[in-house]
Order: C-alpha cells, then structure tokens, then sequence
C-alpha cells in the first residue's frame, strides 16, 4: 500500500522484523511498485546514455544480429522499450515478451501494436508457456537483480535457448566506476533506513546477481564450457538538478517505502549532492547522474 506512511508490504514488514522474507513476499511487493508505476524503469534508463551516446537497451540490443531472422526473447520485459527498438531495427525478428506484471505488459501491448510481438504474463522461473530449444536470444534488463529464486530463471533460460542460443542481460555494475554513484546509492538508502534499517542488509533479489565474481560463478554453474563475459559500461543524465534527482532517485525501488515528507527532503539532498553548476538561481543549476552498469554475454561453446 502507498499513502502518507509510504509504501508498505509483506517484503518490507518482514525486512522492519529483521527477517528475510520470501518469494511470495518478494514477488507481491514487486508486482504492487509495478502496479502503481508501471513504466518507471524506462524513465532513468532510456534517457542515460554512455560516452559513444547510446542508453542501457540500445546497449544490451546490440546482442541481436540486424540481418537475421531470429527468435529472441524479452525475459521480464516491463513496458516494452528494448522490444520496440528491437522491431525498429529489424522486422523479420519473431518477438516475444514475457513479465510478471499485468500493468507493464498492458503499456508494453500499446506500445508494440501491429508488430506481432507476442506478450505473456509469467514468472521467469516458470518458462512453461515456450518451448525447449525455440528461442535464439533471451535478453533482460535490469530485471535478473530482483529475481530470487535465481537458479530456476536460468534454468528455464537454458531450456528454451537453441543449442547456439545466447543469453545477454543488463545488471548492476560495479559502484566505483561511475564518478559519484556510490554518493548517491548511499544517500538514498540513508534516508530509507531510518524508516527499515535493515533494507539494504536484505535487499530485492539473489544477491549474487550484484557482483561480477559470483554471477559469473552462478553463471558458469548453470550453463557449464559457456563463454561467459561481463563487460562494463557508464551511463549519465544532465539536466536541471532537481529533474535529474527525480529521475535518479526514481530509478532505485527502495524509494518507494519513504514517505512523501521525507521523500521531499531526500530529493533535496540528492539534489546538492549532485550539483555540477552553482548558479545562484536554483532552479537553473545544472546536475549530473552517473550509473554503473554490467552487460553480461553467455554463448555456448559448440565443437
Ligand atoms: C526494473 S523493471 C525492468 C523492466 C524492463 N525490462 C525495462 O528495463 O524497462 C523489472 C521488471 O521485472 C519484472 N519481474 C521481476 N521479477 C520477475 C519474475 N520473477 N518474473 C517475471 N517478471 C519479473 C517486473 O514485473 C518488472 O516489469
């Protein structure tokens, strides 16, 4: 529930009783923030471009040959940005999106009209719905972090791939490559804190996700003689500083259990926290958000 008190859940009265809460609990809280927000992820992350201009789906989408007919999958693929640019760059693709929100899909339906993208409400833990070997390239984004139990993803993963099938998804970078990024994790989670201290000691997900050693570790586990490669990347937002501290802090869930007050007084410290021009008019200052991301790249090694 959201109101005055802020965002409340089975997950989040589990985290302020110090217990780790479980699957159910996580898939609930999750489907309750993309209930009432669908789409927000697409706004922090399409308008964050790195150095050569491109933003995190234009990245993860080079994956996909543009010549080729092939089955690609969208593996918890929200409101539909990274299959529009998909069908954009090639219509021969045979798209296919699966999430586990009815809301997101229902923008990702709008958006993907006429495209003959075919749009399934699932948990990626349970892939039933798609055949063993049919799909040539799964890709996700930014989602495989908030996915716990993890290990059954990416064996149904592995079950739909064609023998050649590769699998590429965006993930949290590490913190200390992108120039302030820590700063700002650390801020908003301060401020979440004081309402569930232990938010952050457990967060949304398998852990392991987090950090390149031990996803490729877990990687390397489920598809065994795979290439497996994580590559890191920047990308940045400029603009108007309080703008750019809505998009930012509108980017992390754990926002969503302040309340509006001390939401208010957060964004006011993200706010000279990320500041790059001192101009005496405030609204004019120009502010800067930088974030670390991962591209992970797993082919199977075929003799
Ligand atoms: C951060 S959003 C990313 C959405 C989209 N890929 C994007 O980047 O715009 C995470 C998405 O993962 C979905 N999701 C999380 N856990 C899931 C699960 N176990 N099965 C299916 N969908 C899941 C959520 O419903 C949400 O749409």
């Amino acid at each position: 529930m959201n109101n005055q008190k802020g965002f409340n859940s089975i997950w989040t009265d589990n985290l302020a009783r110090h217990k780790h809460p479980n699957r159910n609990a996580l898939i609930d809280h999750l489907r309750t923030i993309h209930q009432e927000h669908a789409g927000f992820t697409e706004v922090c992350a399409s308008s964050c471009r790195d150095r050569v201009g491109r933003n995190s789906y234009e990245w993860l989408a080079e994956v996909v040959p543009v010549n080729e007919v092939s089955n690609v999958l969208d593996l918890a693929c929200g409101s539909g940005p990274l299959l529009k640019i998909l069908f954009d760059r090639n219509k021969n693709l045979n798209l296919k999106g699966v999430d586990m929100s009815p809301e997101e899909l229902a923008l990702a339906k709008i958006r993907l009209k006429n495209s003959g993208t075919s749009l399934i409400e699932t948990n990626a833990q349970n892939l039933k719905v798609i055949n063993d070997n049919s799909i040539d390239i799964v890709l996700c984004h930014w989602a495989l972090t908030l996915m716990d139990p993890i290990d059954p993803v990416l064996n149904e993963v592995k079950r739909v791939l064609t023998h050649k099938g590769q699998f590429a998804a965006i993930v949290d970078g590490p913190m200390n490559i992108a120039p302030g990024y820590k700063k700002v994790h650390d801020l908003i989670y301060s401020y979440v804190q004081e309402e569930i201290p232990s938010y952050g000691e457990i967060d949304l997900g398998d852990p392991r996700i987090r950090r390149s050693e031990s996803l490729s570790i877990l990687v390397h586990k489920i598809f065994p003689g795979a290439n497996v490669t994580i590559e890191t990347n920047v990308v940045s937002i400029e603009g108007p500083v309080t703008q750019i501290a809505e998009i930012a802090a509108g980017f992390f869930y754990a926002t969503f259990v302040l309340k509006p007050e001390k939401r208010k007084l957060m964004i006011t410290s993200l706010s000279k926290l990320l500041t790059v021009s001192k101009q005496s008019n405030h609204i004019k200052r120009l502010g800067r958000f930088s974030m670390p991301i991962s591209r992970l790249l797993v082919v199977p090694n075929i003799k």
